[in-house]
């Protein structure tokens, strides 16, 4: 008897933590390295999720993802509006810290940690870093030039920055660059590209809280001379919106989507828009394609660019009020959003290519299904307990996720 329990105490643990995995998310960091796409931190109802990730090589449905979780433990707990970016070789994320949550207190704060992540041993390490003390921030995006320098602009903290600092990936050494000439206003929450010529382009996001940059107000910083200037963008009007994303195409286009223009969150117009930086001086302009089937209106996602999909993931859904849980595909070869990923045909790269670390958490799945097919009519009743067990949690994690959501009100 008490055998028996354990057995079904243990195939409902195992199905609830791998079928009954739907993270969703805010304000959390999204990196693609090879054919995954990783998930960082962020706020969500279920906070123990610190680092899983969507398969790339195999096909989906937007609404059904295949999830997985990563080996590897943050040192810390509660890490969101950090910004994390990956080595130039893909062997190393670095994890900037933002806002934190302490666990137990369940108290914000912020941190201006350096964690990496060694993707090949699936291991966090705190970084030890000398050179410039730079203050604690959120609402930054750091990028990384050619030679593994970090650039991060910015941010906020009590207020915002308008400072440049680097990091230097190989000697890890922050530097501020102490730029006196044209320094760009106070900026947190804005979009941050760098162009193979070594110019980020800047844009969007807010000086304080009550003011947002216009969309046409272009700040680009070169990184070969370490200078700042300007330029204003024409083409079709852009709704001035913080906590939007953006990702850079391959052939100089920056598509935007999402994001807030106040506090508490009022819809953007239009939700998806693609700046040209092969004009000059840059275009603005909305596709009318990208108005079909849109997602709806969300901020504090990601996006990052994977073949011809721009993947939008979580963030929080402003017409249904709900942190969301599933991504959103766009097609930038034809400007319309789809439903279903389907890794490229591509011929180059045979079967037989290393599939690299292929963790030990993929195995589980495999185990699971025999197991369950023995279990013949009793696994109804196991995936009715999933379930509720699943909506049991959600209610008791609602007040947690109203406390997160209220975090950026401060
Ligand atoms: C790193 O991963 C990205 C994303 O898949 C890929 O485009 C790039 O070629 C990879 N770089 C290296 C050096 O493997």
């Amino acid at each position: 008897m008490n055998f028996l329990f354990k057995f079904i105490f243990y195939i409902i643990f195992l199905i609830n933590s791998t079928l009954c995995f739907v993270p969703n998310g805010l304000f959390h960091n999204s990196v693609i390295i090879n054919d995954r796409l990783l998930i960082i931190g962020g706020t969500r109802s279920t906070s123990s999720y610190e680092l899983f990730y969507l398969d790339l090589s195999k096909s989906f449905d937007n609404t059904n993802l295949p999830w997985n979780s990563l080996e590897g433990d943050l040192p810390v707990y509660g890490t969101f509006s950090s910004t994390a970016i990956v080595s130039l070789d893909n062997s190393t994320i670095f994890l900037i810290e933002g806002e934190t949550r302490n666990s137990k207190t369940e108290i914000f704060g912020f941190s201006n940690k350096v964690y990496t992540y060694d993707y090949l041993n699936s291991k966090w390490t705190t970084a030890s870093i000398t050179g410039d003390s730079i203050p604690a921030r959120y609402h930054m995006t750091g990028v990384i030039d050619d030679s593994g320098i970090i650039y991060m602009f910015g941010g906020e903290n009590a207020e915002s920055y308008n400072d440049m600092n680097t990091l230097d990936t190989s000697s890890m050494t922050w530097k501020n660059l102490s730029i006196i000439n044209n320094l760009p206003p106070l900026s947190g929450s804005y979009s941050a590209s760098i162009l193979p010529n070594g110019i980020i382009v800047y844009f969007g996001g807010r000086r304080d809280y009550n003011t947002l940059e216009n969309m046409k107000d272009i700040k680009l910083f070169d990184t070969k001379k370490n200078e700042w200037s300007y330029m204003d963008a024409t083409g079709d009007d852009v709704d001035s919106r913080y906590r939007f994303s953006s990702v850079l195409t391959p052939d100089g286009y920056i598509i935007i989507f999402g994001g807030s223009k106040t506090n508490g969150g009022i819809n953007v117009s239009p939700r998806l828009a693609i700046l040209d930086t092969n004009k000059s001086p840059y275009e603005w302009s909305i596709p009318s394609s990208s108005k079909v089937n849109s997602p709806p209106s969300i901020y504090g996602h990601t996006a990052n660019l994977y073949n011809n999909y721009m993947i939008i993931t979580f963030g929080q859904d402003e017409d249904n009020n709900v942190y969301n849980s599933i991504i959103y595909l766009y097609d930038i070869t034809n400007n319309t959003w789809v439903t279903r990923f389907d890794p490229a045909p591509a011929p180059s790269s045979s079967p037989s290519s290393p599939s690299s670390s292929s963790s030990s958490s993929t195995s589980s799945p495999k185990f699971l299904k025999p197991l369950l097919i023995g279990l013949g009519t009793g696994i109804g009743a196991v995936v009715l307990i999933c379930i509720a067990i699943f909506i049991f949690r959600k209610k008791v994690e609602s007040p947690v996720l109203r406390i997160a959501g209220s975090a950026e009100m401060r």
